[in-house]
């Protein structure tokens, strides 16, 4: 590091990622940590995702606005985020959001109306399925790294518009018979640029800004890890980095910012969509963990495969992340099991037991499960308010998670509310 920066890195910032394949609960964490965050940032994914929030009784879902909009703090979408305007304009209707506070990556991509077609198109295309959302996401990275994306300071000025638009027909005889066949749906597109307009900016120059100033920013992942395009369970994946590690790069940070590298995991593990979930419970216990823990994702109202915490997943989350804590969620949702379950290694097709995540996606859809069974807890959660109140069955569980992803847990959240949590 040069001298400059020596003097002007202190450590300012906490990421928080999934650690599973999505759906943790990492919106209510960042809900909380927000209270004492100055900014609150998005970097990657877009209205895939779905944070519920509850507060004083009151549920709110987002998608792409990210969470610290509930506290009024600056909320910025960077530019690794893609961004639906349609939908983007009408999830901003609640809030009285300001340019002051909420900032758009002038470097963000935006999803057209094509995007979104193609990706049901594709999908229903394919032999096996991935579980799209179908909210354009795959197409729209895709289109970005291909280098015919549309940036949003494109998508605000109309002449860059247009000339994105007639370069991408001219190429695309597809997309072309697209705009031509849907033009009152791609004029409605453009006119949702005047809502976005006025928050657009260099939204990651003010973001380095603020941390030069050590002011404290908390930056939430969407989706989880093993749904990252690199690490996950490849091709049933997102199309971002869901990592830490997408973070330096999305806003372009130096490294010494980061404060801490949190990851949020559940006592037990869920899945949307398609894709090998070795602990998967395809019967009355899985059914049961679904009903308990209201399994239905946010976003799309599927139903979510539901199984055993697997902690061969978890280790890999733990070291892909650089993760320095974990929060559990939904330790209630296991209240009132006799036993409950964690995966602590897997046995490959030869009967090899294996204690590493595969990289070939076609060997974790062949692994069979080795468990280790631990005694339930029977709680009303709903009265404990401190670690020192908490069962020791279930402190027993956390503490084995720890041992044996080499991680600390530092909260544990025992409830859907806001206050149904207790740091450790
Ligand atoms: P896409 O992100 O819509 O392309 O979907 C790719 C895969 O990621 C599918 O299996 C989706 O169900 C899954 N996925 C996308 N967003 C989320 C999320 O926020 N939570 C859980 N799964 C997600």
């Amino acid at each position: 590091m040069n001298r400059y920066q020596m003097d002007q890195v202190q450590p300012c910032i906490d990421v928080l990622v999934g650690a599973q394949w999505g759906d943790e609960g990492k919106g209510k964490w960042v809900d909380v940590l927000a209270e004492k965050a100055d900014y609150v940032v998005r970097y990657q994914g877009g209205n895939n995702a779905g944070h519920t929030l509850w507060v004083d009784g009151k549920k709110t879902v987002l998608n792409l606005l990210p969470s610290g909009v509930l506290r009024g703090k600056i909320a910025v979408l960077t530019s690794g985020v893609a961004i639906d305007p349609l939908h983007l304009q009408n999830e901003m209707k609640p809030f009285e959001l300001t340019p002051e506070l909420f900032w758009i990556s002038n470097r963000a991509h935006v999803i057209t109306p094509w995007h979104k077609y193609y990706d049901g198109l594709i999908e229903s295309k394919r032999s096996k399925p991935i579980g799209t959302t179908k909210r354009g996401i795959g197409p729209c990275y895709a289109d970005r790294v291909a280098r015919s994306g549309l940036t949003i300071a494109n998508y605000i000025c109309e002449n860059s518009r247009n000339q994105w638009l007639e370069q991408r027909m001219s190429v695309d005889p597809e997309f072309s018979d697209h705009v031509n066949e849907n033009q009152a749906l791609w004029q409605k597109f453009f006119k949702a640029a005047e809502s976005i307009q006025p928050f657009v900016c260099a939204a990651e120059k003010k973001i380095r800004s603020a941390a030069r100033k050590s002011k404290k920013i908390l930056i939430e992942g969407a989706q989880g890890t093993m749904l990252d395009v690199n690490h996950g369970t490849y091709p049933y994946v997102t199309s971002s980095c869901t990592l830490t590690g997408g973070v330096l790069s999305t806003i372009g940070l130096h490294r010494n910012y980061i404060r801490s590298h949190i990851g949020v995991a559940k006592a037990y593990l869920t899945r949307v969509g398609e894709g090998p979930m070795p602990t998967e419970l395809n019967d009355e216990v899985g059914k049961n963990l679904a009903e308990k823990g209201h399994e239905f994702g946010a976003t799309t109202g599927r139903a979510r495969r539901c199984g055993w915490l697997d902690l061969i997943a978890l280790k890999h989350a733990v070291e892909v992340n650089g993760l320095d804590e974990l929060y559990i969620n939904k330790v209630d949702i296991l209240s009132g099991f006799k036993k409950v379950k964690m995966a602590i290694a897997y046995k490959d097709k030869l009967g090899k037991e294996i204690y590493e995540f595969p990289d070939h996606t076609k060997d974790v859809e062949q692994v069979d499960v080795v468990y280790k069974e631990f005694e339930g807890w029977n709680e009303d959660f709903s009265t404990i308010e401190k670690a020192e109140q908490l069962p020791q069955s279930l402190l027993k569980f956390v503490k084995f998670i720890e041992d044996f992803c080499k991680i600390n847990v530092t909260g544990i959240s025992t409830g859907p509310r806001r206050e149904d949590l207790i740091f450790l």
